[in-house]
């Protein structure tokens, strides 16, 4: 049986959908935030994106993780290590292998609004580690920060560059928020994807196999399922495009003809125009002294900022100050 905490039931996520789909697309422009993706089918695409050739964030990440996982190990002495934003936990395992080596490691606690992914990702984890103690939440990363077990000497790891899919000011409300379930002295380890020029960004979003088309697409899929809605996905077009003033790419999807939708959950009619766009994402790039400056606004010290050869990621332990 898998150890899984839950702290978003059916109805929660009902209840937070509901309104997020009431907002989002009464407004103009229309919007639906990120984590919608999210459901069994939506995780396994995120996991086919990180094996495209074009998606070089975590087959980047996980070079940077791979060569300084002792070295974090050796600086934190981590005894707890928690995963926001978890999915597969798959690079994770480099870190929880030099944690253990090192000998401080007794409890992974990874935290994910996936269910499914969750499942998966704990089983596997359970299986590989067991003497350490692995207990998942399930929960909203912006919400039930809360819920991260009390400990000693903890780690928080927010790999993947997941934190540039909060808008600027979310990010500083969750940055505060974690900071003020951390001691002073525990530890950040935060991924991050870099500025770089955007021949090499967008088609990381817009990939030949059409598996980011289908991966966005997969949020309307949620909307029909869970709110009985009649979106048609295959008259939304994938769209990504790099904002330079920004520094992120914004995923949308472009009604390709006037649509009419209807909500039976929501009691609500939608019209798209010919050609309108209805904005899933933003994944926002950073730059080193933006991020420091980001981080230290919110009571966070950055301690170390490794990236790869090509200055594509960066992975940096920050300690709360
Ligand atoms: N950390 C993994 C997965 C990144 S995909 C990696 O680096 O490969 C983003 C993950 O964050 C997904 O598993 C998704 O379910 C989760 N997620 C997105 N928004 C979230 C939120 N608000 N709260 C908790 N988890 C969230
Ligand atoms: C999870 N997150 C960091 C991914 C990203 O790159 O922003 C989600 C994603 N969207 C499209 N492809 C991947």
């Amino acid at each position: 049986m898998t150890a899984l905490e839950i702290h978003l039931d059916d109805k929660y996520l009902d209840r937070t959908l509901r309104a997020d789909v009431a907002t989002g697309l009464t407004a103009m422009p229309k919007w639906l935030p990120p984590k919608w993706f999210y459901d069994a089918r939506g995780s396994e695409l995120f996991e086919d994106i990180t094996r495209l050739p074009e998606y070089y964030p975590t087959r980047t990440e996980r070079a940077i993780l791979a060569a300084r996982a002792a070295e974090i190990a050796r600086i934190t002495d981590a005894k707890a290590l928690v995963e926001l934003g978890s999915g597969s936990s798959e690079k994770t395992c480099l870190l929880l292998d030099a944690l253990l080596d090192h000998g401080t490691l007794g409890a992974f606690t990874p935290l994910d609004v996936s269910s499914a992914a969750l499942e998966d990702a704990v089983d596997r984890l359970v299986a590989r580690y067991p003497g350490l103690a692995v207990r998942g939440v399930v929960g909203d990363l912006t919400r039930h920060l809360a819920h991260i077990p009390d400990g000693d000497n903890r780690m928080v790891a927010f790999l993947g560059g997941t934190i540039g899919n909060l808008a600027p000011a979310e990010r500083a409300d969750f940055l505060g928020r974690l900071r003020a379930v951390l001691r002073t002295g525990e530890w950040l380890l935060l991924g991050t994807d870099l500025v770089k020029d955007p021949s090499v960004v967008v088609p990381a979003y817009d990939d030949a196999a059409g598996v980011t088309a289908e991966f966005n697409r997969n949020v309307l899929r949620v909307v029909n399922r869970r709110l009985g809605a009649d979106f048609d996905p295959d008259a939304f077009a994938h769209v990504a495009l790099w904002d330079a003033e920004q520094e992120w790419i914004e995923m949308r999807l472009r009604a390709t003809s006037a649509q009419r939708i209807r909500i039976r959950g929501l009691d609500l009619t939608v019209d798209f125009a010919a050609g309108e766009e209805l904005r899933t994402e933003i994944s926002a790039k950073f730059r080193r002294a933006g991020l420091e400056a980001e981080l230290a606004a919110a009571g966070f010290a950055l301690r170390h900022f490794w990236t790869d050869p090509a200055g594509l990621f960066a992975v940096s332990l920050v300690q709360a100050d």
